[in-house]
């Protein structure tokens, strides 16, 4: 196996929020990075950022980007998968395109971004791959039942990946942020049955929705995780599975270590 160094990286979602600032975070390191969003531009312009247009549903599009690097830089040592979106709503009366639209970007966007890279990184013997997943991947609120799945299932393709990817030179991260104030608050969609007015989940809803836009608009900023990211991406062996920040951190341990109808009963009284 190679000792190499991560000195390209390709970050999806880098338009914004978490992904714009490990581009930065990256880039002010010495790293060239390539920001792929819809809109192919990047919050803060900064050198050795390059914005890039990539919609990470589209192979077609995934594969023009990772070919433009691979011409412009002859190798990409590294994936962020980070780009996201979230949808509220309960579980009961949810449209199968409602459903869907949740697992479409988190969990078969970042699929077909990995799968864009790894020909690369095999061929290269070397390549790095971290997704940004959630704690919400390991623990479950109510009304967000489907962004809890995605993320999940993101989380466990990646540990999968770690251990099927074994003696290529390629590992797999996955960084499990807690609540990030970004443009996601504002972007979240809401599904037919959210906005009903007389849903019986109507009085839980508006109390569940309050508490998690307040913890997200009063949550640590995307410099953090940007900055979890960057350790993992420097360091000679990843970690599988990071969750920044000590608070974050021991929520996840309580997570684990708590009967589950406990942790789904604490996790209820506090969020619906
Ligand atoms: N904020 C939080 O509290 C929080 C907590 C845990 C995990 N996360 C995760 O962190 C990641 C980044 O979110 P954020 O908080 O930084 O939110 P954000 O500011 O809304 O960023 C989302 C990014 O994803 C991009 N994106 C969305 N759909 C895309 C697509 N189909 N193809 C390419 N890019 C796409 C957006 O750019 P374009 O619109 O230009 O395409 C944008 O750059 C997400 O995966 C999210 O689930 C966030």
């Amino acid at each position: 196996m190679k000792d190499q160094k991560v000195s390209v990286v390709l970050v999806s979602g880098g338009s914004s929020g978490i992904g714009a600032a490990t581009a930065r975070l990256l880039a002010e390191s010495g790293i060239t990075v390539y920001a792929g969003s819809r809109r192919g531009t990047v919050e803060k312009p900064a050198p050795r950022i390059i914005p890039i247009r990539l919609d990470v549903n589209d192979e077609a599009s995934l594969k023009a980007a990772v070919g433009q690097i691979l011409e412009e830089q002859g190798h990409l040592d590294a994936v962020v998968c980070n780009a996201g979106n979230g949808i509220f709503g309960p579980v009961e009366g949810a449209t199968d395109e409602e459903a869907r639209f949740q697992f479409e970007t988190c969990l078969f966007g970042s699929l077909k971004t990995i799968q864009a890279c790894l020909p690369t990184f095999r061929k290269q013997g070397f390549g790095r791959i971290v997704t940004i997943t959630s704690v919400m991947a390991i623990l479950q609120l109510p009304f967000q039942g489907f962004y809890s799945a995605a993320k999940a299932a993101l989380l466990s393709l990646s540990e999968s990946l770690q251990m099927e990817l074994k003696g290529t030179g390629i590992e797999c991260c996955s960084v499990l942020p807690g609540d990030v104030s970004t443009g996601f608050t504002a972007a979240r969609k809401f599904t037919a049955a959210a906005q009903d007015p007389g849903s019986p989940y109507r009085e839980r809803m508006d109390k569940n929705l309050k508490k998690i836009e307040q913890d997200e608009l009063g949550g640590m900023q995307p410099e953090v995780i940007a900055k979890a990211v960057c350790k993992q991406l420097k360091k000679k062996h990843m970690a599988v599975r990071v969750i920044p920040r000590i608070d974050y951190g021991a929520v996840g341990v309580l997570v684990r270590i708590l009967p589950e109808r406990a942790k789904l009963w604490l996790l209820d009284l506090l969020y619906s």
